[in-house]
């Protein structure tokens, strides 16, 4: 009995780290990115469709300045959640 809980409770738990992580893709941008400018709409405006296109813009577009606090790893996680190639 008591493992069939020790592998609920895991299960569990890498389930909550995985909607977490998921989470955290966007979660840096939406503090800026809300209502009508959503990172999402922003990526279809500026047609990024690769993960590069979304870096490239984002370290050496006309909005560069206000992406400056990213960090790649940001960078990833947005790509990876907004399923860029
Ligand atoms: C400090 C606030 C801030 C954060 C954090 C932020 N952005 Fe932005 N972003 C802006 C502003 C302001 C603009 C310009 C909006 C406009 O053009 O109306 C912008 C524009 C953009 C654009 C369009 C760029 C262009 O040149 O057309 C994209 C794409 C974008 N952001 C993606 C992201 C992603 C992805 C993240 C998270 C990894 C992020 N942003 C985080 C403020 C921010």
């Amino acid at each position: 009995m008591k493992k069939v809980l020790a592998v609920v409770v895991a299960v569990i738990f890498v389930l909550g780290l995985a909607s977490f992580g998921f989470a955290a893709g966007l979660e840096k941008c939406e503090k800026c990115h809300k209502g009508e400018k959503t990172v999402d709409k922003m990526v279809a405006k500026a047609k990024i469709a690769t993960a590069a296109d979304l870096t490239k813009t984002l370290r050496e577009g006309p909005k560069k300045a206000m992406h400056k606090p990213l960090t790649d790893d940001d960078l990833k996680g947005a790509a990876e959640a907004l399923k860029l190639k």
